[in-house]
């Protein structure tokens, strides 16, 4: 999928990694971007069209849908974090709110856009996931189920929009320098880095893409013995040492 002439729907555009999506395509020469935003008199770049989108109201995405009936990528990149484990007293609540709108959220865009996307020769649907999509932490324990349930999303939404040509991107990294990691004291890499990576993934017509080192060492990590996703978290062993040799 190239980004030159296509017409690109950002969910979350208005910070973060949604920002510097939008910044990207306009870039690389997208003929129109629709901006969605909860609020969008905070979508302050120059060059997008504001759509008011809250991903968890489904008559926002049905109007969405309806309106840009151009769009032939759709990047459903809005999301939550709450901090806590399965254990703590909110965690059903926290996980019906993270499942909300990281996974209903792209499920109900890419429901609602799948017409749209084979009615304009397929294009492409690129989810924003996580490397918390394969381990999982007492700090973000709901947050990774929430995106467990979206990299299951991404995989499933390949098979059944394959016959219309509608390319399917995963996007997986570890932790990102935006409000959603505000106070997390770790390495983190800079939006505008992922995006690039991300979008060059997409124009190279790849499924998957691991965005940073740490995507990268994890995703080997889940094959290895034992898995990355059996370690202690709380261990200083984000990986384990066999992966870590083979990752170089
Ligand atoms: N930062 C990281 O380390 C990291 C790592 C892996 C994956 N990710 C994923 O990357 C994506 C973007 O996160 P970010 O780091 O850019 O976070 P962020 O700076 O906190 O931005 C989150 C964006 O999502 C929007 N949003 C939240 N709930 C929404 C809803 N119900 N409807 C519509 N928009 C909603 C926010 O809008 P408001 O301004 O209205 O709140 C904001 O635009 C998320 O899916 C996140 O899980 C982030």
């Amino acid at each position: 999928m190239k980004i030159r002439n296509a017409n690109v729907f950002i969910t979350g555009a208005n910070r973060g990694l949604g920002l510097a999506f939008a910044r990207e395509v306009l870039a690389r020469g997208a003929r129109k971007v629709y901006a969605g935003a909860r609020d969008p008199s905070k979508l302050t770049l120059p060059g997008v069209e504001a759509i008011r989108l809250d991903v968890n109201r489904a008559e926002d995405v049905a109007a969405a849908a309806s309106r840009c009936t151009d769009v032939t990528l759709l990047i459903n990149n809005a999301g939550i974090a709450a901090v806590g484990g399965f254990l703590s007293v909110d965690s059903i609540e926290s996980a019906r709110a993270q499942l909300e709108t990281n996974f209903f959220g792209p499920l109900r865009l890419s429901q609602a856009f799948a017409p749209v996307l084979g009615a304009n020769g397929g294009g492409a649907i690129l989810n924003v996931l996580s490397v918390a999509s394969w381990i999982n932490a007492p700090m973000l324990a709901m947050y990774g189920a929430s995106k467990s349930a979206a990299w299951a999303l991404t995989n499933g939404l390949r098979h059944e929009l394959r016959a219309q040509g509608t390319q399917v991107l995963g996007m997986h990294v570890g932790f990102v320098d935006t409000d959603l990691t505000r106070g997390i004291d770790l390495p983190k890499s800079s939006p505008e880095l992922i995006v690039r990576r991300t979008l060059d993934a997409l124009e190279a017509g790849a499924e998957e893409v691991l965005a940073d080192e740490r995507a990268r060492q994890l995703k080997q990590g889940l094959s290895a013995e034992p898995g990355v996703y059996l370690l202690d978290p709380s261990a200083d062993a984000p990986v384990a040492p066999a992966v870590s040799a083979a990752a170089g």
